[in-house]
């Protein structure tokens, strides 16, 4: 038994240093893109077709005829959407699902319904379109909702 559970503790301790070292590695840690421009972005996101599927808020879009935007951008959200995660949520869609949606809306088979455009989307595009995105998420508290007992 003694001799199970030291095999044990050592097994564990050294799966977890894998997990720490493979953390290590694949870390964000220093990763920082430069700042974009906000008016770039914007004509990007046009002519990207960004608005095929997304209305932002705040924001006049000219309308794609045959295409019915299903996703909004920005507006309120209960914690801020960083900057890395608006980079994420571009490059690789299906990371995190958007909130607030059926996963039936917005994805099949656990993927998000969102094109992939690393192939062809400059990185110069991509931080410019962020930098267009970002101003318009605002940070509100969330709401909690008190039990009161009787
Ligand atoms: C074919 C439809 C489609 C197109 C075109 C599209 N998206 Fe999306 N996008 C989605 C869907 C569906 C989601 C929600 C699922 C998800 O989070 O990936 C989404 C989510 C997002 C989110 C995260 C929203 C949140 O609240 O977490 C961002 C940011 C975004 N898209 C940006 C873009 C940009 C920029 C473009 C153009 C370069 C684009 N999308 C083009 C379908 C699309």
């Amino acid at each position: 038994m003694k001799r199970f559970s030291i095999l044990t503790l050592l097994l564990t301790l050294f799966l977890s240093l894998g997990a720490c070292d493979e953390e290590r590695t694949m870390s964000e840690r220093g990763f920082r893109l430069p700042d974009g421009n906000a008016t770039a972005g914007r004509e990007t996101f046009l002519y990207m077709h960004c608005n095929q599927c997304h209305t932002i808020e705040g924001e006049e879009l000219p309308p794609i005829p045959g295409f019915d935007p299903f996703v909004e951008l920005g507006g309120t959200v209960t914690r801020v959407k960083t900057y890395g995660e608006l980079v994420t949520a571009i490059i690789n869609p299906s990371h995190k699902l958007a909130n607030g949606y059926a996963k039936e809306v917005v994805s099949e088979d656990g993927k998000s319904k969102m094109y992939v455009y690393n192939g062809f989307m400059t990185v110069q595009e991509l931080i410019d379109i962020v930098m267009f995105l970002q101003p318009h998420y605002e940070v509100v508290p969330p709401e909690f909702q008190y039990r009161v007992y009787p």
